[in-house]
C-alpha cells in the first residue's frame, strides 16, 4: 500500500466512526410523533386564585377532581390573549406581547437518552427588559408522580400567590414552591415558614419534588442549561446533566433538550411509571412569572395511556 492510499482508508475510517455516533446521538425526528401544545400567559392566576369559587369559576370542579386541562383544552389562545391584554390577573401588561405560544413538542428515547424538541414561533415580543442576558428561556417540568397536586394542576400547583410579583408578595422574592413543604397554606399563600426538618426530608424521601430543564437561548449564540428541582423552593442542582442544542431561523427556534434515561440527583425515566409534564417559555428579554405556561400533560415511555407516550 502506498502513503496515499493508507491515508485514504484512515480518513474513510475516521469518517465511518463519527457517522455512526452522530447517528446514535441525534434522533430522526421526522419519524417522532409531534403534539401541540399550547402555551398560554397565566398572569398571576396563582394556586390560592385558581382554588376560591369567587374568583376562579372552576374551582369547585377543580376541588371535586377535574383537572386544568380536561375542561380548559382549546382555551389557551383565549385566555391568553384576555391576560396579557392586562384585561384579567395581569396588573403590569407588556404592551404588544403575545398572548399565547403554539409549539410543536416531540419526545422520543434511546437506551440511553431521552430528546424533546420543541419548536416555535415566539411571535410579538417586545423587549421587557426584565432578564438583560437571554432573550428567551425554554423550561421543561417533570413529576414523577410523587406530586399529586401537579399531576393535577401541572405548574399551576407551584405558583403562589406570594411568590415574586403575585399579589401578595409585598416585594419578597420567592421562587415557586410546593405547599406541603409549609406550616399552613392561606389564601395569600404558604409564607416562609416551613415544616420541620424531619417532615421536609420525609417529603423528599417521598418523591415530593419536581424536576426542572432549562434553556437559555439568544440568536446565533450555543445554549445555556441549567437542571434543578422544585421543593421548598426553586434551586439549581448540579451537576448539570440536560444539554440543549437551539436554532433560531425564519422566526423560529427549534430546541432540542437531552438527558440520560439515568443521571445523578434526577429522577429516573423508565417505562412502567407515569409522569406529569409542563412546558413554559420566556420570550422578550422576561423573568420570572411573565411567560407562557402549557396546561399538564401526561408522560409514559414505551407504551400505556398517556398524552406523550415516548418511543
Ligand atoms: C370545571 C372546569 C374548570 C376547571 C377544572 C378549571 N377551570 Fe379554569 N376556568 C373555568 C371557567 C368556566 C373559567 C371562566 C372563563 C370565562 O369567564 O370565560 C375559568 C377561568 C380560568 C382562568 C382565567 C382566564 C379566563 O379565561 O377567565 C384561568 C387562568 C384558569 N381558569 C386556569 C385554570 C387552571 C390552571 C386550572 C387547574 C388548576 C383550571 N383553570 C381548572 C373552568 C375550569
Amino acid at each position: 500500500m502506498n502513503v496515499s492510499m493508507k491515508v485514504l482508508t484512515v480518513t474513510l475510517g475516521f469518517a465511518g466512526a463519527l457517522c455512526v455516533s452522530s447517528a446514535i446521538a441525534a434522533p430522526n425526528w421526522s419519524s417522532v410523533p409531534a403534539k401541540d401544545v399550547e402555551l398560554f400567559y397565566p398572569g398571576q392566576s396563582s394556586w390560592e386564585w385558581l382554588l376560591t369559587p369567587s374568583e376562579h369559576p372552576g374551582a369547585t370542579k377543580f376541588r371535586g377532581g377535574k383537572n386544568c386541562f380536561a375542561c380548559h383544552n382549546g382555551d389557551e389562545k383565549n385566555m391568553g390573549k384576555l391576560i396579557a391584554s392586562g384585561k384579567k390577573n395581569e396588573p403590569a401588561p407588556i404592551a404588544g406581547k403575545s398572548g399565547s405560544i403554539d409549539a410543536k413538542v416531540q419526545m422520543t428515547h434511546d437506551a440511553t437518552n431521552m430528546y424533546v424538541r420543541l419548536v416555535f414561533a415566539p411571535g410579538s415580543q417586545p423587549d421587557a427588559k426584565q432578564d438583560k442576558e437571554f432573550a428567551t428561556k425554554v423550561t421543561m417540568m417533570i413529576d414523577a408522580g410523587g406530586v399529586p397536586e401537579v399531576a393535577r394542576g401541572g405548574c399551576f400547583a407551584m405558583c403562589h400567590q406570594d411568590s415574586a410579583d403575585m399579589p401578595a408578595a409585598n416585594g419578597a422574592d420567592r421562587t415557586m414552591y410546593l405547599y406541603k413543604t409549609r406550616q399552613k397554606l392561606t389564601a395569600n399563600g404558604g409564607g416562609d415558614a416551613l415544616v420541620p426538618a424531619d417532615a421536609l426530608a420525609k417529603l423528599k424521601a417521598s418523591g415530593y419534588s419536581v424536576e426542572y430543564w432549562q434553556a437559555r437561548l439568544n440568536e446565533g449564540k450555543p445554549a445555556v442549561v441549567e437542571n434543578g428541582e422544585i421543593f421548598a423552593k426553586r434551586e439549581e442542582t448540579k451537576p448539570t446533566v440536560v444539554s440543549a442544542d437551539a436554532s433560531y431561523k425564519g422566526g423560529t427556534w427549534t430546541v432540542t433538550l437531552t438527558r440520560k434515561l439515568n443521571a445523578p440527583g434526577m429522577v429516573a425515566l423508565a417505562p412502567g411509571k407515569t409522569y406529569t409534564v409542563g412546558f413554559a417559555i420566556h420570550a422578550g428579554h422576561t423573568n420570572k412569572r411573565f411567560h407562557y405556561v402549557s396546561f399538564e400533560r401526561s408522560m409514559t415511555l414505551d407504551g400505556g395511556n398517556a398524552d406523550f407516550v415516548v418511543k
